[in-house]
């Protein structure tokens, strides 16, 4: 793959710029990083979403890397394959949905008390959006938890993405989650166990339901 020159027009395009759908078609049962990343990840979980609590686990798969030892009042799955969320034995609701088609969520105001997406926010196009709509279903202070490591499907994340490191990445989340307009409190976590792949958290809790401060104008 060639170097690209990322500007206004092209940040949020992709090399297959294709209906999600189609690269999604065929399930990957698969884990996208270490068994020392995902430690990580279950862990930041452990400490920031309540016991007991209602958890939206976004672009999800058939793995939700919630503690297991920990019970929520219901975990909700939205991603692009039904077998792998068919798969996933964490989810009590699993929601088929394009986040590149529809940055909305198909779920009420304060219904859920976390939220997660887990290795995937590089592949949405319209994050700002989506990120303003996952305050929204989360009640006033609830957790949302990015995480990300150093690895990614390449045609498929957002030209930005390809041109920055990762605390190039969690700057740029940060921006995504303050651009949206409704979180507080974000900050950067690095959870990088050592000697494996690295992981990366950025965490914030969803501020009072409010609008869009401005008109998000996506480039290009
Ligand atoms: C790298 S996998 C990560 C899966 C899971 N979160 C994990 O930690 O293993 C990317 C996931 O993002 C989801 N995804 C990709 N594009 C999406 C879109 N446009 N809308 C909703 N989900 C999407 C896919 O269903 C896929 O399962």
């Amino acid at each position: 793959m060639s170097e690209i020159e990322v500007n206004a027009a092209n940040a949020f395009r992709r090399y297959d710029d294709s209906p999600d759908e189609d690269f999604y078609e065929s399930p990957r049962l698969v884990t996208h990083i270490d068994d020392a990343a995902i430690a990580a990840v279950t862990q930041v979980y452990r400490e920031l979403f309540p016991a007991g609590g209602s958890i939206l686990d976004l672009m999800s798969s058939w793995v939700s890397h919630l503690p297991p030892e920990v019970e929520y009042r219901r975990v909700v799955g939205l991603g692009m394959n039904a077998q792998e969320l068919a798969e996933n034995p964490r989810l009590d609701l699993r929601v088929l949905h394009d986040l590149n088609k529809e940055p909305a969520l198909p779920f009420a105001d304060a219904e859920f008390d976390g939220a997660a997406i887990c290795v995937s926010i590089q592949y949405l196009i319209h994050p700002v959006e989506v990120l303003h709509d996952v305050a929204r279903v989360l009640r006033p202070g609830a957790p949302l938890v990015v995480t990300f490591s150093n690895r990614c499907f390449p045609t498929k994340a957002v030209f930005i993405w390809q041109a920055l490191d990762d605390s190039g990445h969690g700057a740029l989340v940060s921006r995504y989650l303050q651009w949206a307009g409704n979180w507080e409190n974000v900050e950067v976590l690095d959870r990088s166990p050592g000697g494996s792949d690295p992981l990366y958290a950025v965490v914030g809790r969803a501020a009072a339901v409010s609008p869009l401060p401005r008109k998000w104008e996506r480039p290009g």
